[in-house]
């Protein structure tokens, strides 16, 4: 039996919805048949969006969306994408080996992030492109005055600005994206971040409010323990040499590698494999600590300048705007990079969403790679059947902590991460929201929860029948979440209960009363 105590409020500590955000590329099928599908395709769409899709996400509505990529950024040209004509390029990305109309542009893009209550990360390309192309996707996106460009975005239909605020700056540019040095790549970013526009128009008397440009810059492969520290410590080196640019954050990549083993499928794994995963997720936490600490290390030295009445001390963001578990199998699989995905990944998937959640005051916005049909899907999509994964359970589970204040939570363990609970909980609007996972692949778990001023409104538990099942066109809701009695307070104050091997479980309670019937009104949250 693990025993949980729920704490107080860890005040200031609130959990930004952006920590549940997406990252869409041009690779394999994400894009094509898993979003777009075209106007005249017998799939349902809206206006080319494909129907299930937009419908699935708009249910969950991720609060930002990246995109076009991606090391697909870096040959993305953005004109290629717009109006009546689009050019044809061929993609070789990943293995996707297929040729790229650009029937999806930006302005699809937007229509996209607008129906399903998103808001667009655009990444720039900065391998292949010039600043002022760049520059010039930036006034065709936002520019509210009157000029060639947002004429030209009015003629394709879109004569108010979009506003978009999240711009990357170039991508991994420590591998593909340009095999940079950080302090070549600084270099770099110090142009790029300084031709782009800024929309600060003060003298301005339109109502509509100007965008506020929030530059992102590329961070280290998180995965590189050396080279991580050392890149981030040049780069903030680098910077802090002379004028400092604009910055909203640093973008850091970490994937759950599943590579180094015999293990080919990502369904087909034993208990052995099922452990190495559920494990090696954890890292993340280590990583955003450090990174956390070597950029406010780096913001230090930033010096005090000649008098200057304009300097502002420079502040820059943790961003993780790729996250998610690759298996070996994605790089044989077609479509390019696609994964089924288990209870295995909705575990870790749950886990780093966790780990994200209780380190809210260091990280401000994590992408999962990636939406549909590629790695660490939520969405996988076979010709005219959308089946929803367990990874987009766990999304739609964690809703309600979107907006609330971590709790501070004591969990009994025996210091094994295969078998101890992993648990979290947050409050909103006197509501506590409590998440326990079961992260035995065999075992089942009893648990018991300390809480006198709780009273339980609901649970939810995500779970399979075995390990290895998923959801396909065959078997679409083969993994369901599925509603649980409210827990009763047993003799001894507690609420206790027996969690299956392998599972998810949210429970939600009122704060300031033992006993009681929920109130539905007061704790639907959006
Ligand atoms: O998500 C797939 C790829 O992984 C992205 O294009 C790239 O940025 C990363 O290496």
């Amino acid at each position: 039996m693990k025993k949980i105590r729920i704490g107080d409020r860890k005040e200031g500590m609130t959990i930004r919805p952006e920590l549940h955000s997406q990252f869409i590329e041009f690779l394999g099928s994400c894009i094509h048949d898993g979003i777009w599908v075209g106007k005249n395709s017998k799939i349902p769409n809206y206006d080319g969006l494909r129907k299930d899709t937009v419908d699935a996400l708009r249910a969950i509505a991720p609060p930002v969306i990246r995109w076009p990529g991606g090391c697909y950024a870096d040959m993305y040209h953005w004109r290629d994408g717009i109006g009546r004509e689009r050019r044809t390029v061929w993609n070789e990305n990943f293995g996707t080996q297929e040729a790229e109309s650009n029937a999806f542009g930006t302005d699809e893009f937007m229509r996209f992030c607008e129906m399903i209550g998103a808001r667009p990360w655009l990444n720039i390309n900065m391998l292949r492109g010039t600043t002022e192309e760049a520059a010039n996707w930036a006034e065709y996106c936002n520019r509210k005055e009157n000029t060639a460009l947002s004429a030209e975005r009015a003629e394709n239909g879109h004569p108010a600005p979009y506003h978009v605020e999240y711009w990357g700056i170039g991508n991994e540019a420590w591998g593909g994206g340009g095999t940079y040095t950080a302090q070549g790549y600084a270099d770099a970013y110090r142009r790029y971040a300084s031709a782009m526009p800024s929309f600060q128009n003060p003298f301005s008397k339109e109502e509509d409010s100007n965008t506020q440009m929030k530059l992102i810059a590329v961070g280290p492969d998180g995965n590189k323990p050396k080279e991580r520290v050392k890149w981030t410590r040049d780069f903030f080196e680098a910077l802090s040499q002379y004028r400092f640019p604009k910055i909203y954050g640093m973008d850091l990549h970490f994937y759950n590698w599943n590579l180094n083993t015999e293990e080919t499928s990502e369904t087909a794994f034993a208990q052995e494999d099922w452990d190495r995963v559920v494990r090696s997720c954890m890292e993340i936490e280590n990583v955003i600590q450090e990174q956390y600490g070597l950029i406010q290390e780096g913001l230090a030295k930033v010096g005090t300048p000649d008098p200057d009445p304009f300097f502002v001390r420079p502040q820059c963001r943790l961003v993780i705007g790729e996250w998610g578990n690759w298996h070996r199998g994605a790089f044989t699989n077609r479509p390019a990079l696609f994964q089924q995905c288990t209870m295995r990944d909705a575990i870790t998937s749950a886990v780093t969403l966790n780990i994200y959640q209780r380190n809210c005051d260091k990280v401000d916005m994590a992408c999962v790679a990636q939406t549909v049909n590629v790695l660490n899907s939520l969405i996988l999509t076979e010709g005219d059947q959308t089946i929803l994964t367990p990874n987009y359970y766990v999304f739609q589970m964690f809703l309600p902590y979107r907006g609330g204040t971590v709790l501070d939570l004591t969990c009994e363990n025996d210091g094994k991460v295969d078998t101890d609970p992993f648990v979290f909980a947050s409050e909103k609007d006197g509501i506590v929201t409590l998440n326990i996972i079961n992260p035995s692949m065999t075992d089942e778990m009893e648990i018991a929860i300390e809480g006198a001023d709780l009273c339980c409104l609901r649970g939810t538990v995500l779970c399979a029948e075995n390990p290895n099942d998923c959801n396909t066109p065959r078997h679409p809701e083969r993994i369901l979440p599925r509603g649980v009695a409210p827990l009763e307070r047993g003799s001894d104050g507690t609420f206790s209960a027996v969690l299956p091997a392998a599972s998810i479980q949210v429970y939600q309670f009122q704060r300031g009363r033992k006993t009681g019937k929920w109130e539905p009104e007061k704790v639907r949250i959006s």
